[in-house]
């Protein structure tokens, strides 16, 4: 959720935090703050600057010239406390020389609040994460790391810390718990962040830090130990991403272009994986024979929002293309229902950001209990892709817009690949296998030929966007697409929409339906199209107006809905890719047109780390 930078190292700190925070703004954006040592004044405290708002506020409040070669910063998503500058990190203690960043949730800080206050201790703030300054103030006794450690063992819950004290110049200690943490190693400087895309511009090589492990730098070396105080060999990662990826390049929002590059993205994810002439997939990191893969009787998904969505077309490609009963769970129920693991079950985590905690949380539990967990991430070296047993990489390349798109037909392309691999091992023949990889590898000029109904889109996002309520609905393989067009709609323009499976609306939904509430109706092209017909006229006999999307030669389809998408024709099994590309396209336009912020909605942040 929030997001943390540290530097140390021969250049101007103030300006790397601040650059590093923007990149950074996309995990949470209430306020930010930065803490400076302050160079050749040993025992001065760190000059704290904070400000509610966008990064833009604060880069606006540090001195162009701010002097200070090692600090950090924080960029706000608040969970304890109101939106404040007193609540912003960095927070320090009562004599400032200790100043923390903080991600994640200290669940017994109302204790450790009340023992600190009882031995006098004064509180600016209403957050969990004060409490850690204060902690390591009283267990400073010269050694910051051995303070940082102390403290360390009062806290309970999740924790990426990140401190400096005034009198240790040129030092960061760091500590993770649950809260993501990676080491930049830079030529003679070194950065700490809660992910790469902070450090891209500066190093691309990384140490990621586990669980329990605490990190202490300084610009020219750093030493990772364990909780029990045992020296741990880092083991450094190159990240592949360039620096342009991380820039809008011409778009007028990420989102704008992280859409534009499905057709690249899928590409990415699928390339090297197709064995045409078996007509089968390869998957090399599952880390599971063929003869393993074969006692596979079932297959578990575990997500969230968006990554859920992708794993309910997944289950449902499972079932139909490879014969094996799957089904998609939500990670946040999972964890707390006391779920059967049945045998011979298969797990996959979906996640873009590997870092859900949601997700990583059930899936810890499934492995406590003895499952196979692979997972589906597209952040390499991220928590949940080095917690699974193997997996797969969807290469869509870094996602910052907050609603997930490419990373959404990425993941969809791995379960398209997946379902080939399992089908192929079971009752799909070479010649079918065959003709799927042949409508798969058409994937990515489908989607190229879909964008260019953008220009239609922006006129009906016009046209429909002062609504307050939408359908959108869908059946079958449709129907998740349908549940992700209302989740992209609601995140982005705050419209309220519905994702319903088609048939059901006559079941209760139906109920909401007059000239005031739009459906938007996912026609399939195949034997679920002329039910889905049937539920259109139903909408149209009761006054709803009616979007459709369908085959563009389908003149049945144009003329009932009042308005018409006509999509390239794919293989009715891929029509996923092709649907959800408008409706990402229409949610955007409606965002666009009502003024929203598109890349960072309201309440919302990239990637959600607590529970
Ligand atoms: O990083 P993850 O895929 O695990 O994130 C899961 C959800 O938080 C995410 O998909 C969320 O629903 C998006 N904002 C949707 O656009």
């Amino acid at each position: 959720m929030c997001g943390i930078v540290g530097y140390t190292g021969p250049r101007q700190a103030s300006r790397i935090l601040v650059d590093g925070l923007k990149r950074l703004e996309y995990r949470g954006y209430d306020s930010a703050g930065i803490a400076v040592q302050v160079d050749g004044a040993t025992g001065a405290p760190p000059v704290v600057i904070k400000r509610t708002g966008k990064i833009a506020e604060l880069r606006q409040a540090v001195p162009k010239d701010m002097a200070g070669h090692c600090g950090m910063g924080h960029t706000r998503w608040a969970t304890h406390g109101g939106v404040t500058g007193e609540n912003a990190h960095p927070h320090t203690d009562a004599s400032g020389k200790v100043a923390i960043v903080h991600n994640g949730i200290i669940e017994n800080y109302m204790a450790l609040k009340g023992m600190l206050e009882k031995q006098g201790v004064p509180f600016r703030s209403e957050t969990d994460s004060e409490v850690i300054a204060h902690l390591v103030a009283l267990n400073y006794e010269g050694d910051l790391e051995a303070a940082l450690k102390a403290s360390l063992k009062h806290l309970k819950g999740t924790y990426g810390i990140v401190c400096v004290h005034a009198d240790e110049p040129g030092r960061i200690v760091g500590a993770r718990n649950g809260s993501p943490l990676v080491v930049g190693v830079g030529d003679g400087e070194m950065l700490l962040a809660s992910d790469v895309t902070a450090m891209l511009a500066h190093t691309k090589r990384v140490v990621y830090l586990n669980d329990g492990e605490v990190v202490t730098m300084l610009p020219h070396e750093f030493r990772i130990s364990d909780g029990d105080e045992r020296r741990v060999d880092p083991r450094i990662d190159h990240i592949a991403w360039e620096l342009e990826a991380i820039e809008k390049e011409g778009f007028s929002c990420y989102m704008e272009k992280e859409i534009f590059e499905q057709p690249d993205s899928i590409e990415r994810a699928i390339s090297g994986r197709m064995d045409h002439e078996n007509g089968c997939a390869k998957l090399g990191g599952l880390n599971l024979s063929k003869k393993e893969l074969h006692g596979i009787e079932r297959v578990r998904v575990i997500a969230a929002g968006t990554s859920w969505h992708a794993g309910l077309v997944g289950c449902q490609l499972l079932e139909s293309v490879a014969r094996i009963p799957a089904a998609a769970e939500l990670a946040s129920e999972l964890r707390y229902r006391n779920p059967v693991l049945e045998p011979a079950s298969l797990y996959f985590a979906v996640s873009q950001s590997g870092e859900t905690a949601d997700t990583l949380y059930a899936m810890r539990e499934v492995r406590r209990r003895g499952g196979t967990v692979l997972g589906i991430c597209n952040v390499v070296g991220s928590t949940i892709a080095r917690e699974s047993e193997g997996g797969v990489y969807v290469h869509s390349g870094p996602e910052i817009a907050v609603a997930s798109t490419k990373a959404f037909t990425s993941q969809l392309a791995a379960f398209y690949l997946l379902a080939l691999e399992f089908a192929r091992m079971h009752d799909m023949s070479h010649h079918e296998g065959q003709r799927f990889l042949a409508a798969l590898r058409e994937v990515p000029a489908a989607v190229r030929k879909t964008l260019a109904v953008r220009d239609h889109v922006q006129a009906l996002a016009k046209k429909y966007c002062r609504h307050a309520d939408f359908l959108f609905l869908g059946r079958g393989i449709l129907f998740p697409i349908a549940l992700e067009g209302a989740l992209k709609l609601k995140e982005i323009s705050y419209i309220h929409a519905e994702g319903y499976a088609s048939g059901e609306i006559k079941h209760g939904p139906i109920a909401l339906v007059s000239p005031e509430t739009p459906s938007v109706f996912l026609v399939p092209g195949d034997h679920l199209r002329e039910k889905t017909i049937s539920n259109m006229k139903e909408i149209k006999a009761r006054g709803g107006p009616v979007i459709a999307l369908a085959d563009e030669d389908d003149e049945l389809v144009a003329s009932i809905a009042d308005d018409f998408i006509g999509l390239p024709k794919v293989d009715p099994r891929f029509q996923p890719f092709t649907m959800v590309v408008p409706l990402q396209l229409f949610a955007y336009f409606c965002a666009l047109e009502l003024g929203r912020d598109v890349d960072q909605p309201r309440n919302l942040a990239k990637s959600v780390t607590v529970e």
